[in-house]
């Protein structure tokens, strides 16, 4: 017995520091006392065996013990915040590209702050929408071919993913009703995502993102639209630019307009050269109506446009496709 107390430290020590702790039961000792049993004499036989055996098992817990704490400590540790790999004991750099906002959505921060500067509140537009904000409550009457030159997707249910921001507006008119009946201008602009079933070139994609801007007070004009209008652009292309307009028609306008601007001789235009940007118009008394404004009382107007085609002719870009294409050739020109 004597024996295996003196052993036993000598052995847990072992496998506590002991890289293959298996190893430890080979010890000579041990497996000298094993063999001594038989000597042994008979009274003391069964008592000793047992003694040994139940060391051997104290060893082969130790033993487990040890093994699981070798293995848990081969996970090396990973810190997901440092910008080189340490993972395999030595420290080497990794590559340290940065990523970059998408240019599409810097320019739209951009076009956002310029109308927030303005006055104009900005509210993000939604991409699920139904027929009465697509078109019910924008003076389409039920039937009519304009809502045809939309192109919408539909779901199962019936939902439509918007084909242009002006979704927004009666909303945007029913939440300002109130203030507006207060004294203050409704001022506000709505962006997002839009959709059309459109066949993809390099002018036309099925998803795009648009600007909607609507503005109602008792005296709006056509002529605050449109100075409204020319300051923007002219803030988004740092100069002085000259617009013109031609009649056109949404039922949720009247009069409604197409509006141009010419293309900047700094932007590779030519005199003369003249880029549609947006649908105005001043709202229709029909949608002030369906929100509850008194359309003998206010007046509003109304725009709304792509902005890809706006950060198109800002760099040059000629094919929109670029745009969600993910190749970081294009990317990287805007990091
Ligand atoms: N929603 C129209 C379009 O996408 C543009 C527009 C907006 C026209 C607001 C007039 C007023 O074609």
């Amino acid at each position: 017995m004597e024996s295996i107390d003196t052993l036993r430290q000598e052995l847990l020590d072992a496998i506590a520091v002991h890289e293959s702790p298996r190893e430890v039961l080979k010890h000579a000792r041990l497996r000298e006392l094993f063999l001594s049993i038989s000597t042994r004499d008979p009274s003391e036989r069964a008592a000793f065996g047992k003694a040994l055996n139940e060391f051997k098992n104290e060893l082969e817990t130790r033993i487990a013990d040890r093994e699981a704490e070798l293995e848990n400590s081969d996970v090396e540790s990973i810190d997901v915040t440092a910008p080189w790999d340490i993972t395999h004991g030595q420290v080497e750099l990794l590559p340290t590209e940065q990523g970059s906002r998408h240019p599409l959505m810097r320019e739209l921060e951009r076009v956002i702050d310029i109308f927030t500067r303005m006055g104009f509140e900005a509210i993000e537009s939604r991409q699920i929408d139904d027929d009465f904000h697509m078109f019910g409550s924008l003076n389409f009457p039920e039937d009519h071919p304009a809502r045809d030159g939309y192109d919408t997707f539909r779901t199962e249910e019936g939902f439509i993913p918007p084909a242009h921001t002006s979704t927004m507006q009666h909303r945007i008119l029913k939440a300002g009703k109130e203030k507006l009946e207060a004294g203050t201008p409704i001022a506000a602009v709505s962006y997002g995502r839009v959709f059309r079933n459109e066949d993809v070139d390099a002018t036309h994609e099925h998803t795009f993102y648009q600007c909607e801007g609507v503005y109602v007070s008792t005296e709006a004009t056509l002529g605050e639209m449109l100075g409204t209008l020319k300051r923007f652009f002219e803030t988004y292309y740092s100069q002085q630019l000259k617009i013109k307009t031609q009649p056109a028609y949404f039922p949720f306008v009247e009069p409604g307009l197409e509006f141009a601007i010419e293309k900047p001789a700094a932007l590779g235009g030519a005199p003369g050269e003249w880029l549609e940007m947006l649908g105005c118009g001043m709202i229709h008394p029909n949608v002030l109506s369906a929100a509850g404004i008194d359309p003998t009382k206010y007046r509003g107007f109304a725009w709304g446009g792509g902005i890809e085609r706006l950060v198109m002719l800002k760099y040059g870009i000629e094919d929109l496709r670029h745009f969600e294409s993910a190749k970081l050739s294009f990317l990287r020109k805007f990091a």
